[in-house]
């Protein structure tokens, strides 16, 4: 018998490409995920996930009742959270949602863990902790010891949730990890961050919204290799200790997404400047020799490879989209409970 997780905000993004990669790499694990399936979680995301050793609970992570009784009746040995809301342009226009699931989602995590004895809490968390760095200075990473010095509502929720982690692991002993990764790209991303966006308005030969000059720097990872990571770090990493996942990918907003009008067969007439984001980060990169020293982890997917195949998904499951942009998909509710 494998390993019981249970995995939050896996109807999302990252969540669900986890549990598609754990259900390929671990086929005896049982995968639970409970999702409050919010505006960016998707049942259609999971129609594939459905297996013996699957269960989906729609739930909210707030909700320390139903916590408590989901993690009593299923005995979890390990905790990965992934449910937040994640994107900066709503944090900036509303921040209050965002301490709510980022910060208190995360110590009702923790309370859990420690009420019923669960063996490993993973925080998954993100690069935007540690502020940004200078564009004049290529030679400056993120390391696990820079500062946290947030810019924007979300990654100060971020930061909040990473310092509880940590907390509760020397008042407690909590046995938990954090991981600090860079941004991802990937199959089944919400189609308002940044690739997924751009994707779907040159397929509509729509205008594509650059903010500013476009030259902000993202430090791209393909989202099968952060899942890689966790289940590393899960397995391998030392307790109390934070690891930051990237591979050294870093890209000019506008070179994204000329890459993307290139591949897609579109003019660079669509690109749009429009205002900047406030308080606009202005470059990610992260030093991964942590990673790569203790765990022997490394990205297998260069950017050139994962942006194609990225495209070449969001080309052939149009609908997944579609209904998104429709709104279709909340009307979608076929979980089993
Ligand atoms: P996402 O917005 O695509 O998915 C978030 C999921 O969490 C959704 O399914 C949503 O319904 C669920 N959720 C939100 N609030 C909830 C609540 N209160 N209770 C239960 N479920 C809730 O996000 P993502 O891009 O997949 O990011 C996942 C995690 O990874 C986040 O913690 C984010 O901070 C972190 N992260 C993301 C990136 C990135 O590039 N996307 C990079 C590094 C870290
Ligand atoms: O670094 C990890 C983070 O990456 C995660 O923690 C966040 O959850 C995730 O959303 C992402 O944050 P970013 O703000 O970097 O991602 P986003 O896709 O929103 O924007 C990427 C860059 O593109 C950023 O510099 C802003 C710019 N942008 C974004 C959008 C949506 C545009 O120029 N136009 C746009 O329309």
């Amino acid at each position: 018998m494998g390993k019981n997780i249970l995995v939050t905000g896996g109807a999302g993004f990252i969540g669900s490409n986890y549990i598609y990669y754990m259900q390929r790499k671990h086929p005896d694990y049982r995968l639970v995920c409970i999702d409050a399936l919010t505006y960016a979680g998707n049942l259609h995301t999971l129609d594939n996930a459905a297996n013996g050793n699957f269960r989906f609970v729609l739930g909210d992570i707030t909700d320390r009742d139903l916590v408590f009784n989901l993690c009593k009746e299923e005995k979890f040995d390990l905790i990965v959270n992934f449910a937040a809301e994640s994107h900066v342009d709503r944090s900036i226009e509303n921040p209050e949602i965002f301490l709510k699931t980022n910060i208190l989602g995360t110590q009702v995590l923790l309370d859990a863990c420690n009420k019923f004895d669960i063996s490993r809490y993973h925080q998954v968390s993100t690069d935007e902790v540690y502020g940004d760095l200078p564009l004049d200075r290529p030679d400056l990473f993120f390391t696990e010891n820079t500062p946290i010095h947030t810019s924007s509502p979300y990654s100060a929720s971020k930061a909040s949730a990473d310092l509880l982690v940590m907390a509760y692991h020397r008042t407690f002993g909590t046995p938990v990890t954090i991981s600090r990764c860079s941004n991802n790209y990937g199959p089944y991303q919400f189609p308002e961050k940044l690739i997924p966006l751009m994707i779907s308005k040159a397929l509509a030969d729509e205008p594509l919204p650059v903010y500013g000059e476009g030259l902000n720097v993202r430090d791209w990872l393909y989202v099968d290799d952060h899942c890689k990571a966790i289940d590393m770090i899960t397995q391998n990493g030392k307790i109390g200790e934070v690891y930051n996942v990237g591979g050294h990918n870093e890209k000019t907003n506008i070179e994204v997404v000329r890459t993307i009008l290139k591949a897609i067969g579109k003019d660079e007439s669509l690109i749009t400047h429009v205002k900047d984001r406030p308080g606009h980060d202005r470059r990610y990169a992260i030093d991964p020799t942590k990673i790569k020293t203790e765990l022997d982890w490394e990205p297998e997917t260069k950017f050139n490879d994962g942006i194609a195949l990225t495209i070449e998904w969001y080309l052939n499951n149009t609908e997944w989209w579609q209904k998104i942009l429709s709104g279709e998909y909340r009307e979608y509710r076929n979980f089993g409970g």
